[in-house]
Order: structure tokens, then C-alpha cells, then sequence
């Protein structure tokens, strides 16, 4: 997607954004707050697409810097003392700065950045950080919603397996966890949610597609819309 449709998009769905129920599911935060809040207390973090800021402010950092190209989600928040927020993309932003971070988080924003581009942007964090941390929801997800969505989200999420190689080929080294989250809504709001476009890979289905796509789940008729959401961490280092 073009960057400034990404903008649009995300300054468009920031209040159905932070009441999407994978954010309230305790699982969720949890195992990623485990692996990552040990590796940020008391450290400069940098929060690259961090959205409104809202996971990253849970990390007691020292010092929590924060980047999003969108001025309506970064702004959802009040900025903290010990904050600093900038409208900017995260290339451009690693590229003009004059101080190194102890830890990069890179949650949920990856699949916004083209392969060239995401080589570009993880070299500059491993020039820029000691620790890079990724949260990504891998491509092979499927989720309950109707075929041309689901062929937007294959097509425009991240590929676990390529990442691996562009993290060997920076020299980093990296561990890899996968969460399998539950979740269970009511059919009405997974509908509103839909037809909200809240994921950005919405953005590519047309108007005429997402209505035949609403028509297609109402008629499976469900009360409530089960499915495992599936979450990758990846903490990456230098292999030196
Ligand atoms: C799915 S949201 C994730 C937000 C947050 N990290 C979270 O987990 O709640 C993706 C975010 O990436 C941001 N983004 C998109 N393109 C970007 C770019 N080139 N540089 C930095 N951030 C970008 C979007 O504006 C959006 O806020």
C-alpha cells in the first residue's frame, strides 16, 4: 500500500483501533510483556509504528521514544514525562538520528514496509540498537472473514521465513516464539469490525467486495466468531 494510503488508513480507524479485543485479551499482553518488559526496564526504547503508543508505555523504559507516520494515533495519548513522540516513517527517522537505543520495538508494522524496505529498516536497527524486538501476525493466519480479505491479508503480511533471512543475513542472532491466542466475539461486532476495514489489509478489498464479503459471513448465520489468532516475537541481537 502506498504510504500515504497507510497514513489515511490508520487516521481513519484509530477509535475502532484501540477497542479491537486482541488488545484487551490478557494472553496477548501477557506472554509478550513476559519475554519483553525484562529487556526494556530501564532502558531507551524506540517504538517504531507504535500506533498510539499504548504497548509501549507499558515497558517502564527510561526513556520511551516513539515514531508513527500517523499524527491521530500518535496523538490517541497524553505524552509522559519521560517521552518523546515524533510523526515520522521509521526509515527516515533511523536515518537522522544522533543517538543509539538499547532496544528497537518493531510491533505490528512490518507488513507495511516493502522487502527492500524492511531490509533497509532492520539494518538500521541493528546499527542503531542493541536488541531488536519484533511482533508480527505471520501470514499463514487464517482468519474468519471472506476469501478476498483473507487473500489481502496472505499477500500483505509478513512471511516468517524471509524474515529469518534477512535477520541471518544482518548477522543478527534471534529467538523465535509463537502465541496462539483465542478469541471469540459476537458475529455483530465482528461485522462492524469488518466493515470498519480495522486491518489495514481491508483497505485493498473495494467497496463492492467488502459488502459481497459481509453478505458471505451473515449468511453462515453464527452467533459468535471463533478463531486462534496467531502471534510471532522475535527478539533479535548482535552476533557478535
Ligand atoms: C497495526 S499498527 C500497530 C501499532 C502498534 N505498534 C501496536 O502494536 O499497537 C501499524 C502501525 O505502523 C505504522 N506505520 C505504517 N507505515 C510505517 C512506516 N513507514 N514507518 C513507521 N510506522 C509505520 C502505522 O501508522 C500504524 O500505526
Amino acid at each position: 500500500m502506498a504510504y500515504d494510503r497507510i497514513v489515511k488508513h490508520y487516521d481513519n480507524v484509530v477509535d475502532t483501533y484501540i477497542n479491537l479485543p486482541f488488545y484487551l485479551k490478557h494472553e496477548y499482553s501477557d506472554f509478550l510483556l513476559s519475554y519483553i518488559k525484562p529487556l526494556t526496564l530501564d532502558k531507551t526504547v524506540l517504538d517504531i509504528g507504535c500506533g498510539t503508543c499504548h504497548f509501549s508505555e507499558l515497558l517502564n523504559a527510561k526513556k520511551l521514544t516513539c515514531v508513527d507516520p500517523s499524527k491521530e494515533m500518535l496523538s490517541e495519548r497524553p505524552l509522559l514525562n519521560n517521552q518523546e513522540k515524533h510523526i515520522s516513517d521509521g526509515i527516515g527517522f533511523l536515518k537522522n538520528i544522533h543517538s543509539q537505543y538499547d532496544v528497537i520495538i518493531l510491533k505490528e508494522c512490518l507488513h507495511h514496509f516493502s522487502d527492500e524496505d524492511k531490509l533497509t529498516l532492520l539494518k538500521l536497527c541493528y546499527e542503531n540498537a542493541n536488541t531488536t524486538i519484533i511482533v508480527a501476525r505471520p501470514n499463514d493466519n487464517q482468519y474468519p472473514w471472506f476469501k478476498k480479505a483473507q487473500e489481502s491479508f496472505e499477500n500483505n503480511s509478513v512471511k516468517i521465513s524471509s524474515l529469518k533471512n534477512m535477520l541471518v543475513e544482518l548477522n543478527f542472532s534471534f529467538i523465535k516464539e509463537t502465541l496462539l491466542v483465542p478469541i471469540k466475539i459476537p458475529s455483530g461486532q465482528w461485522l462492524k469490525m469488518i466493515k470498519n476495514r480495522f486491518w489495514s489489509n481491508l483497505s485493498y478489498v473495494s467497496d463492492i467486495e467488502l459488502l459481497k464479503g459481509v453478505h458471505e459471513i451473515q449468511i453462515r448465520d453464527e452467533k459468535e466468531i471463533l478463531f486462534n489468532d496467531k502471534i510471532v516475537l522475535m527478539i533479535a541481537t548482535h552476533n557478535k
